[in-house]
């Protein structure tokens, strides 16, 4: 994966603003976009191999005739984030499927473009890609991914733009007809188009840089067995996820996914039939612990109340899936004890890819403010920063003489988090910070001298 490079390639873009610290270093300019002068990978981004099994590319639902390519990928970023698709110019997909959380929505319900709230909670999208039956929404009442994504455009609440005023708006922004031109040979804006950039960039989304995945490129065969290089706990959970929870029936293999929809017991009477009876799309679990509240109306706010509900949770009714019977045809119930509930979440957290949230391929291309020409280095300072850092960080820093340092963190919005040193300082000193109380996500730390500063990324795994 090049991730890592990404990365980087994101942090000289910030860096350069977040020297001038004090202003915020990430500004919406509502401009054109900020793209990469070679688009970034998308058609060859590279999964472990036990996600390059047969058994998982059966269920990839890309069609012959829309293979992600990096253009096409670049062209849908682009309008993922752009609220010129909602009629009033206020919501853009992302607004509803925010990258940090798993490209779902924290709300229960979303906002529309008119303040509306949308009837089901917002779906994460990562690794949409992987579900065999290539069925979008809920209720899997879109046939495919080129289908699904232009009703959100037309919905009533969502964004109110009628598709052909969609194309003319499109067409007429000065930075789309080359981005169309390099996607797909010419200029021409048309809903096919906008449909299949979309849909390349969604199925593009596919963070496999997991515990999980790690644990499971260290060890082959088939998913389900403990891995070595995840904990007792963890594995505990695994072992319940795959066994006595019944989990891995319908969240199944490496993928955690789905294959058909299927009432998971959660009304007696459901008041959402969603694909009738009851039944909803069974999605990947991958990145689950960012895409909070779950179920497709939102109604738990952790997994722990999730698995509280697998647990003694299950309501009976006609359609209820056969998997969560028992023998006696009662409804399941494992009666999870407290500490194999805290192993099924801790299980559940391996699933999280820690870059997602920050990858540039998947980020905002308009939050990033033009840089000014960086700057060069001060010469004899240097920071270095582990990463991703998890919990207790060392960090190295080295100054051209014995002196007074400082040492600042910032968050994502330039707001200052805490100063982890100030002192007379060696030439070379080690120096500790306790990161485990943040969130998740991507902070500045900014060292400096009475003479100079410098500024160095720091991704911070939740
Ligand atoms: C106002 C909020 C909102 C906006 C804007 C929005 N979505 Fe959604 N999205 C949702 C909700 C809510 C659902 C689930 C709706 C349902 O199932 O009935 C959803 C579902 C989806 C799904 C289905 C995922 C799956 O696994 O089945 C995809 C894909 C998707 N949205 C992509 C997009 C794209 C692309 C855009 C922009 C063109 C967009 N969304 C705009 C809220 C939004
Ligand atoms: C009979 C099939 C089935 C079994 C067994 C099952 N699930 Fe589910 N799961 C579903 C379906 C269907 C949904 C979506 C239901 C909805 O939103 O209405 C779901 C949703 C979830 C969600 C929320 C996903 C989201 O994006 O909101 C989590 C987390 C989850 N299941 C975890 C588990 C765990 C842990 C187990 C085992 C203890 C388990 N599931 C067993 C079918 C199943």
């Amino acid at each position: 994966m090049d991730s890592p490079l990404a990365v980087l390639r994101l942090a000289s873009l910030l860096l350069a603003s977040a020297l001038a610290l004090g202003a915020a270093y990430a500004v919406r300019s509502g401009e054109a976009p900020v793209l990469p002068s070679t688009p970034y990978d998308y058609d060859g981004i590279a999964l472990p191999a036990h996600l390059t099994a047969p058994a998982v590319r059966a269920t990839d639902n890309t069609p012959p005739d829309n293979p992600i390519t990096d253009a096409g990928a670049t062209l849908g970023r682009v309008l993922f984030y752009d609220p010129r698709l909602s009629l009033n110019g206020t919501v853009s997909c992302a607004s509803c499927h925010l990258q940090d959380r798993g490209f779902s929505d924290p709300a229960r319900f979303s906002r529309g473009f008119e303040g509306g709230l949308t009837q089901r909670h917002s779906m994460g999208l990562a690794f949409a890609r992987y579900y065999a039956r290539g069925h979008f929404f809920w209720d899997e009442r879109a046939a495919t991914l080129e289908e699904q994504v232009l009703v959100p455009i037309q919905d009533e609440t969502e964004m109110g733009l009628p598709l052909s005023e969609a194309s003319a708006r499109i067409a007429a922004t000065e930075y789309y007809p080359p981005l169309f031109a390099d996607a797909f040979g010419t200029e021409a804006v048309t809903p096919d188009r906008i449909a299949r950039a979309l849909s390349q960039f969604v199925r593009s989304i596919v963070p496999a840089n997991t515990r999980y995945d790690d644990a499971r490129e260290a060890q082959g065969g088939p998913p389900g067995r403990p891995l070595a290089a995840l904990t007792d706990e963890e594995n505990l959970g695994l072992e319940l996820f795959f066994g006595r929870g019944r989990c891995a029936q319908c969240h199944r293999g490496d993928l955690f996914v789905g294959d058909v929809p299927r009432n998971n017991g959660l009304d007696a009477k459901p008041s959402d039939p969603g694909a009738g009876d009851g039944r909803f799309k069974t999605g990947s679990l991958r990145n689950v612990a960012l895409t909070a509240p779950y179920m497709h109306d939102g109604r738990f706010a952790t997994l722990e109340a999730v698995i509280d509900h697998y647990s003694t949770g299950i309501r009976d009714s006609p359609t209820l899936d056969p998997i969560l019977r028992g023998p006696d045809g009662r409804p399941l119930r494992p009666a999870f004890t407290p500490q194999e509930r805290t192993a099924l979440v801790a299980f559940l957290r391996t699933l999280t890819d820690e870059t997602l949230a920050t990858d540039p391929r998947w980020s905002d291309p308009f939050a990033v403010t033009t840089p000014a020409a960086p700057r060069p280095e001060p010469p004899g300072l240097s920071l270095t920063v582990p990463t991703p850092i998890r919990g207790r960080a060392t960090l190295h820093v080295r100054l051209p003489a014995p002196g007074p340092a400082r040492l600042d963190v910032f968050d994502a919005r330039g707001r200052h988090i805490a100063r982890v040193m100030d002192a007379e300082a060696a030439m070379d000193t080690r120096v500790f910070w306790d990161a485990s109380g943040l969130a998740g996500g991507l902070y500045v730390l900014r060292l400096s001298t009475p003479d100079a500063a410098l500024a160095r990324l720091a991704v911070v795994s939740p």
